[in-house]
């Protein structure tokens, strides 16, 4: 795994680095002439889906909506009126990753929100502020839920000047299966110490084998999402032009994708030309052996004519930003748990009894601990014992935050309710830019920048075992 995460930085990925959108470029949309309430509800609960291909065995799935991995669209403006029905064994939340909700909208049981039990209902409404690729999942025993499929895209149209010929959104998230269907264990000591427990059934919207049909040299965007536990995917494309046009659903200024390498979490944009009709073309994952085809599409006949392939930037998110020169800096190290740290336990029974299985899980904590941030462990107990928060920040100050990953592995770290400015990374080639999460490859060192908004928010590694192991924190700004 190191020497290849080492042959693709030696290689580099990029054509083009990215930039920002230009501030003062197409002025953001006038706010919400003709904008909707959306009102929905989410009934978190098991059914059935044939996962493994359609005369495959059934698996035992948690979805929000008989749709698995459901896609919600809305434009800029309009507000959001969700109400979550939890129909599962276990207590749930919806954490609307990438959004800048209010605080008390953020999903985070124990932390902005009492945790919603079997048989319990919550209401979330907000008005989501910047357009965007985000997505939505639950914030307790996420290895568990998310992995059994509670997740959702969230797509906020109204930063494109000229709209595609198709929009598809690539939501990649594999399974932990067994042959018969049935669910293997998602967390494992082996795993979770290192990079994670991977999936055996590698999926893109819950297909073996997603394939789409677009029109002949139309331009084409699409979403690509990583909803995986652990996965750190490198994307390629493969008989079509394509560029990088938003990260983290942020607009960049658009540049030729040669490989993007995105974690857990993680979001890219491109915009594609499609070829003539009958040709096709296939979006990759590089890493870290074999290319492995994530999605393939054929040109179907149009009206659309060739032309040349010049994407314009999407408007650009109206974002608060750091002033660098007045920031507080702050470090942060991400490394293993300090010596000392003692895995949970539950009543003094053994970590792998049946019974205190099910009690953490219910409780929404890890069994072990192996991670650690500036060596504090989110502590046994679950998030019924909060922590002493990481950091205590002003609300409307300017921050950057120095990360350090002293690990071997890979960490994708995100910041709740903040769009941050992600100012330097020591291993990659990348110019600023703005997201909301940002992957640590291994030993490496980053800044990012924010204004900080008021609340309580988690800040975490988003490799599902590794925030479910101790690599997850909060942070206090009032
Ligand atoms: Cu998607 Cu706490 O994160
Ligand atoms: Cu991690």
């Amino acid at each position: 795994l190191l020497a290849a995460t080492a042959g693709a930085l030696a290689g580099g990925w990029l054509a083009a680095p990215p930039r920002p959108a230009r501030a003062g470029g197409d002025p953001p949309p006038p706010e919400a002439p003709g904008a909707r309430r959306h009102d929905w509800t989410f009934r978190a609960q098991e059914r059935p889906a044939r996962l493994l291909g359609p005369d495959g065995p059934l698996s035992r799935v948690w979805s929000y909506s008989d749709a698995l991995l459901p896609v919600l669209r809305i434009r800029q403006g309009d507000a959001i009126r969700a109400r979550l029905e939890n129909a599962l064994p276990e207590h749930t939340s919806i954490h609307w990753h990438g959004v800048r909700v209010p605080n008390a909208m953020d999903g985070v049981q124990y932390l902005t929100q009492p945790p919603v039990g079997p048989g319990q209902s919550f209401t979330y409404e907000f008005t989501p502020p910047d357009t965007g690729t985000f997505f939505l999942h639950p914030h307790c025993n996420e290895p568990g839920q998310v992995g059994r499929g509670l997740a959702a895209t969230l797509v906020v149209e109204g930063d494109e000047p000229e709209p595609p010929d198709a929009d598809i959104v690539l939501a990649c998230k594999d399974w932990r299966l067994a042959e018969d269907g049935t669910w293997l264990p998602f967390e494992t000591p082996q795993g979770a110490g290192r990079a994670g427990t991977f999936g055996t059934v590698r999926a893109v919207n819950g297909q073996r084998a997603f394939a789409a049909t677009v029109p002949a040299h139309g331009d084409i965007r699409l979403r690509l999402l990583n909803l995986d536990a652990t996965r750190t995917l490198l994307a390629r494309m493969e008989g079509a032009a394509a560029q990088v046009i938003a990260i983290d659903g942020n607009a960049v200024e658009p540049f030729a994708l040669e490989q993007w390498r995105f974690g857990p979490a993680m979001r890219v944009d491109l915009r594609v030309r499609a070829p003539a009709a009958g040709a096709g073309f296939t979006l990759l994952d590089d890493f870290p052996r074999e290319p492995w085809p994530l999605a393939r599409f054929t040109a179907a006949p149009s009206a659309l004519a060739e032309r040349p392939f010049a994407p314009r930037p999407l408007r650009a998110a109206r974002v608060p930003r750091a002033d660098l020169a007045t920031a507080e800096r702050l470090p942060f190290a991400f490394s293993a748990a300090p010596l000392g740290a003692t895995p949970d336990s539950v009543a003094g029974l053994p970590p792998d009894d049946p019974f205190a299985r099910l009690l953490l899980d219910s409780l929404c904590v890890g069994r072990n601990t192996f991670w650690a941030i500036n060596k504090s462990t989110w502590p046994g107990g679950g998030n019924r014992q909060l922590p002493p928060p990481l950091a205590e920040l002003k609300a409307g100050r300017s921050y950057v935050f120095e990360l350090h990953n002293t690990t071997p592995h890979p960490h994708p770290i995100h910041l709740h309710g903040h769009t941050f400015e992600v100012l330097s990374l020591s291993r990659q080639a990348l110019p600023r830019f703005l997201a909301d999460t940002v992957l640590l490859l291994p030993r490496e060192r980053a800044e990012i920048a924010f204004v900080a908004a008021p609340g309580r928010w988690m800040f975490h590694c988003h490799v599902l075992e590794h925030l479910e192991t101790g690599m997850m924190g909060w942070l206090r700004v009032t």
